[in-house]
This record gives C-alpha cells, sequence and structure tokens, in this order.
C-alpha cells in the first residue's frame, strides 16, 4: 500500500508503512486506498489540536489490514448496494478498532511496544496521549456516521456500532480481568472472550454494511450475521494462532505473548491442530452464509477465504 495521506496534513507525520495488503485478492487495493482516502479527509477537516490531530493519525492511518471496513464494503455490495455509500460506515469501524488497538497496547492491558511494525501509540507520544487518542477515536466513530448519514439511518448504524464496541469491551475485561459467570469451562470461557473482544465488532462491520447498502431485510441483516459471527470468531482464532507461530518482524508486533501472560487461547485450551480445524469449520459457515447473494458476494468469499490462512 502507497503511504497516502499524512503528507497532506499540514504537519506530516511520517509512518513506514508496511505492506499487509501484499497478501489480500489483488481487487482490494481500490478500495483500500478509498477508505484510506476517506479517514485521512474526515480526520483533516475537524480542527483538531495539532498534538491531537498528528498521534490520531499515527494510529488511525499508520498502516493495519482494514480488514473490518472491507467486510463493510463487500456486505453492502454483495445486498446490491454501491461501495461509495458504506464509507462512512466502513471508516467508523476502523475508527473504533484502532481505538481498540491503541488502548490494548497499553501497560495496563497488554503492555505491548510494537503494533503494526511501528512503535505503539503509548510508546511514541506517551500514555495519556495514548489514552486519548483512544477515546476520541471511539467518539469520532460515531460523529462520522451522523455527519454522512440522515437521522435514520444514522441512528441505526450508530446503535449496531454501539454494541459492537460495548461488547468488545466486555471482552477486554473478561480477557484482562476475568470475571467469568460460575461453572463455565475454559472452551467456553474462550468463546465468550473472543465472541465479545473480537467477533462483535466484526459482526457489526458486516451487519453494517448491508444496513449502509439502504437495500438490507430481515434475511440479508440475518445472511449477514451469521457470515460476521463465523468470521469474527475465526480471525481471533487465526490471531491466537498467528501469536504461536509467527515471528514478531513478521507479524509487526510481540508474539508468543498470550502464553505467557496466561491468556486463554484456541492453541492453548484446544490444541494448534484442533483449533485449525475450527478456523476450516468456520470457513465453511461464512461460505454458506452467503450463498444467498450469488456473484455479489464474490469479495466476501474472497475474504473469508483470505481470512482463514492470512499470516499477519
Ligand atoms: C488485531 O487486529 C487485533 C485483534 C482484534 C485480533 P488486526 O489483525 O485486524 O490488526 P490490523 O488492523 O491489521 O493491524
Ligand atoms: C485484541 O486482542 C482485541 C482487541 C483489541 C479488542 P489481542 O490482544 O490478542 O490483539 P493483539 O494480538 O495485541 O493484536
Ligand atoms: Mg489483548
Ligand atoms: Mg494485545
Ligand atoms: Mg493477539
Amino acid at each position: 500500500m502507497p503511504q497516502i495521506g499524512l503528507t497532506r496534513l499540514n504537519q506530516p507525520v511520517v509512518v513506514p508503512m508496511p505492506s499487509p495488503a501484499a497478501e489480500l485478492p489483488g481487487w482490494v487495493q481500490e478500495s483500500l486506498l478509498k477508505v484510506e482516502r476517506f479517514m485521512e479527509e474526515w480526520l483533516r477537516d475537524q480542527g483538531l489540536p495539532e498534538t491531537l490531530r498528528d498521534a490520531t493519525a499515527y494510529a488511525l492511518l499508520g498502516g493495519g489490514k482494514r480488514l473490518r471496513p472491507l467486510l463493510t464494503l463487500q456486505c453492502c455490495v454483495a445486498v446490491g448496494g454501491a461501495e461509495a455509500g458504506a464509507l462512512a460506515a466502513a471508516a467508523s469501524v476502523e475508527m473504533i478498532h484502532a481505538f481498540s488497538l491503541v488502548h490494548d497496547d497499553l501497560p495496563a492491558l497488554d503492555n505491548d511496544a510494537l503494533r503494526r511494525g511501528i512503535p505503539t501509540v503509548h510508546k511514541k507520544f506517551g500514555e495519556a496521549m495514548a489514552i486519548l487518542v483512544g477515546d476520541g477515536l471511539m467518539s469520532m466513530a460515531f460523529q462520522v456516521l451522523c455527519d454522512r448519514h440522515e437521522a435514520a439511518l444514522a441512528g441505526r448504524l450508530c446503535r449496531e456500532l454501539a454494541v459492537g464496541s460495548t461488547a468488545m469491551i466486555a471482552g477486554q475485561v473478561l480477557d484482562t480481568l476475568g470475571g467469568f459467570e460460575a461453572g463455565l469451562r475454559d472452551r467456553q470461557r474462550l468463546e465468550r472472550v473472543h465472541h465479545n473482544k473480537t467477533g462483535a465488532l466484526i459482526k457489526a462491520s458486516c451487519r453494517m454494511g448491508a444496513m449502509a447498502s439502504g437495500r438490507d431485510d430481515a434475511a440479508s441483516l440475518d445472511a449477514m450475521t451469521r457470515y460476521g459471527e463465523a468470521v469474527g470468531l475465526m480471525f481471533q482464532i487465526v490471531d491466537d494462532l498467528l501469536d504461536v507461530q509467527q515471528t514478531a518482524e513478521h507479524a509487526g508486533k510481540r508474539t508468543g505473548k498470550d502464553s505467557e501472560a496466561g491468556k486463554l487461547t484456541y492453541p492453548g485450551v484446544i490444541g494448534v491442530d484442533a483449533a485449525r480445524r475450527e478456523v476450516a469449520r468456520l470457513l465453511d459457515e461464512a461460505r454458506k452464509a452467503i450463498e444467498p447473494f450469488g456473484k455479489k458476494a464474490g469479495g466476501l468469499n474472497d475474504l473469508c477465504e483470505y481470512l482463514s490462512v492470512r499470516t499477519k
């Protein structure tokens, strides 16, 4: 992915861009550029203090696979909408995701120094700014939806995003601090964590894409829910596997950290082979969910396949 945008801000922030998109299917390049440009221009126009704007640009525009926005755009396309109509929704889910990563890396949570191949936001700008950047991205995500959609659709999209974000935070609490109800086995705890901390926002990304098309109905939303749930759980299982199997250099973030921190993970609880089988089962479920959309779901088919085999 070329380094776009940042230099067009008043104060350029130089961010070395990893190229994670190299492993994504070729057709995504154009969509990625649209999402990147949309977020960059929207951020530039907010009149934020330079320090906050630059730190937010660093967190939001500095790379990343952009899988959630791609899912949003392709879910819109699958139900017959135009990609451009889902750009604000795509940006909003990426803003929540970026916020979740900035806070996830903080010393009080995972205490990580490397993200997307570059220093984490608190390492680069200090802890206070990292907390505030996360707070800001959270509120901007809802602002962009209200700015770009009429009230009724904005309300639906905001609610969907809020549900996903609240679940993400609940999942982060369970993952970091525990607090499960009594009587759950490890496998059930693990599902509870993964469905919430990662699955819920991915499900929201999919449902919001369908909503933004203006053509969603109960059946299409139900299909996107099933696709999003399968892909969402698969996403975190693969993230757990990569933590075990990849080098930090390749992943752009510290690896081998989950077992060190005593986290519940799929490879830890059911083993690497069973975790891989679970990924294959979920891929099958995801594909089945989008069958009714036929050719229009070609992009979603490519994305779920990629998500099952990604190496970073
Ligand atoms: C990493 O998410 C954190 C999880 C939710 C597992 P991604 O793998 O989507 O991170 P980026 O955005 O591509 O860096
Ligand atoms: C992060 O999960 C999930 C969220 C940010 C909500 P991880 O802690 O496993 O993500 P990485 O491995 O640091 O990217
Ligand atoms: Mg974490
Ligand atoms: Mg982490
Ligand atoms: Mg992880």
